[in-house]
């Protein structure tokens, strides 16, 4: 979808599909929506006296404007409750709009910006809430349906409306912003909509470096050899078990001063996750090919940074594999010597992250980040502490933890603060190594996040437990069913906020 934005005035503007919005019990609309009622005889206050329409967010009215004004149709899609209005509700009555321009094949349409000057929220934020809430809803991912189904109907081209002339920069700033967001988050859709038959770890490298090359990111790719030469035995223990060979992908973005802190961050790269040799039962296995979601964030993150020269020097490290059952794949009971830490008893070769994981911080660490953040979907404790719509955060830094909960409501991506308690680190306690990689069912997200932070060497660390974020099974927020990218808003807002 191409947008662009310009000065306009909504009530001449010609367009098959206006959007204008409404707050929920606002009884006479104001601004660009007062304007279109004006013109449509009071057509906006009656529907909103009938109660057709109360402006609950994400709730719509189309009008037909039987030449009335230019605009052929408009469209009022409520943005709920003025006090509970922010980046999220914006990019939700976008979504909406979208959503239902889509079914009246409307190729081409107008939309003011949601909220600008309402709630605090800034007009460069709301201009980037409301673009980017366009863009994320607009993603589709039908390579494989026919050609029918490819062929439904796309918004081609949107314009912003924006009738005062003095900020029409601000917004255009605003909508570049959303524009490299979108590029970068819906890249990350697709590595996870891929299947693993397509989305190999050499796949995924080469669409990470095709991806980066386009955002002037620098990318090294490693192969098996280095892997294991390099003596990344957690690393290469998941990976042996696949005809597949692992790739270790490094990402550097350096945008800050040259003696700056570099932050790390690693994200999970499992293209599909059978469990191994302690196999998953094959209900809803499919699902695990989302299991690279840590890393797809990661990408995106460092995509949308380098887009957008964000200034602060980041590293980013996804160790890619395919966790499979075979001849070579590795057996519980195998004792491993992991990069830089302890010998590990591998319980469950289906806690096959937190090994991966591990290599992956240590290998960070040599490069020399000195703050460390990782994000994977790596456990299905963490889904049933808190379901499909919540990560879970554990930090060793309260000023970390602090910011990425502070970004919560700007990026609508829900963080809920864990805890690390010793005595759950006592779970993964060995008989015959130095440690185990699982401690069983109790506190299991827990347990996986202690197993992590043996491999930080004490540095400043923050854990974030995607599992089952990574995808959606139902539309919600702005996603259709698929991939959602969560995790490229958190990475990316912590790393421009960040203060070293
Ligand atoms: N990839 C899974 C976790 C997962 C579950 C992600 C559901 C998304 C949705 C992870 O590798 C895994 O299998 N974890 C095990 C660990 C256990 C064996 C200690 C789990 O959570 O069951
Ligand atoms: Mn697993
Ligand atoms: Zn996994």
């Amino acid at each position: 979808m191409k947008v662009e934005v310009i000065q306009g005035d909504v009530a001449r503007f010609k367009t098959s599909l206006l959007i204008v919005n409404l707050f929920e019990s606002v009884k006479k609309p104001g601004g660009a929506t007062g304007a279109v009622d004006k013109a449509l005889d009071g057509a906006i206050t009656q529907a909103i006296e009938s109660g057709e329409i109360k402006g609950k967010l994400g709730e719509i009215l189309l009008i037909h404007s039987f030449r009335k004004i230019p605009a052929e149709r408009v469209l009022v899609v409520g943005l709920g409750e003025a006090d509970k209005f922010g980046a999220e509700q914006a990019r939700r009555a976008s979504a909406a709009a979208v959503w239902t321009a889509e079914k009246l094949s409307v190729k081409e349409m107008a939309s003011i910006v949601h909220g600008a000057g309402i709630g605090g929220m800034e007009a460069a934020a709301a201009a980037e809430a409301t673009a980017l809430g366009f863009l994320l809803a607009a993603y589709r991912f039908d390579k494989y349906k026919s050609a029918k189904e490819q062929s439904k109907p796309l918004v081609e081209n949107l314009t912003i409306l924006e009738f005062d002339k003095a900020k029409l920069e601000v917004l255009k700033s605003g909508i570049a912003r959303a524009e490299a967001v979108a590029w970068a988050q819906n890249l990350a859709r697709d590595l996870i909509n891929e299947p693993s038959n397509v989305m190999t770890p050499i796949e995924f490298a080469a669409r990470v470096e095709a991806g980066a090359k386009e955002a002037g990111l620098e990318v090294e790719v490693y192969d098996e050899q280095w892997i294991q030469k390099k003596n990344m035995m957690l690393l290469w223990g998941v990976a042996k078990g696949s005809e597949h060979p692992p790739r270790l992908i490094v990402l550097r973005h350096q945008g800050g001063a040259k003696d700056d802190p570099w932050l790390g961050i690693i994200g999970k790269g499992v293209m599909f996750d059978s469990g191994g040799i302690s196999i998953k039962p094959s209900n809803g296995m499919e699902a695990m090919k989302g299991d690279m979601g840590g890393g797809a964030a990661a990408a995106g993150a460092f995509l949308a940074a380098a887009k957008l020269g964000v200034k602060r020097n980041i590293l980013g490290i996804i160790p890619a594999v395919v966790n499979s059952p075979g001849g070579r794949a590795q057996n519980p009971g195998d004792i491993i010597q992991s990069f830089d830490g302890p010998s590990v008893e591998i319980i469950s070769t289906d806690a096959e992250g937190r090994l991966i994981m591990a290599d992956a911080l240590s290998y960070a660490r040599e490069l020399g980040a000195s703050y460390l953040i990782d994000i994977a979907t790596l456990t299905g404790a963490c889904v049933v502490a808190l379901g499909s719509k919540v990560a879970a955060l554990f930090s060793t830094d309260e000023r970390m933890q602090k910011l990425f909960m502070d970004n919560v409501a700007q990026t609508g991506e829900k963080l809920w603060p864990m805890p690390l308690f010793e005595e759950y680190g006592e779970l993964l306690k060995s008989t015959a190594a130095q440690i185990k990689n699982s401690g069983g069912r109790p506190a299991g997200s827990i347990t996986a996040a202690k197993f992590l932070e043996r491999f930080t060497d004490k540095k400043p660390w923050c854990h974030i437990d995607i599992a089952a974020k990574e995808s959606t099974k139902k539309p919600y927020s702005c996603y259709r069913r698929g991939a959602t990218g969560f995790g490229v808003r958190t990475l990316l807002r912590f790393v421009e906020r960040w203060e070293v």
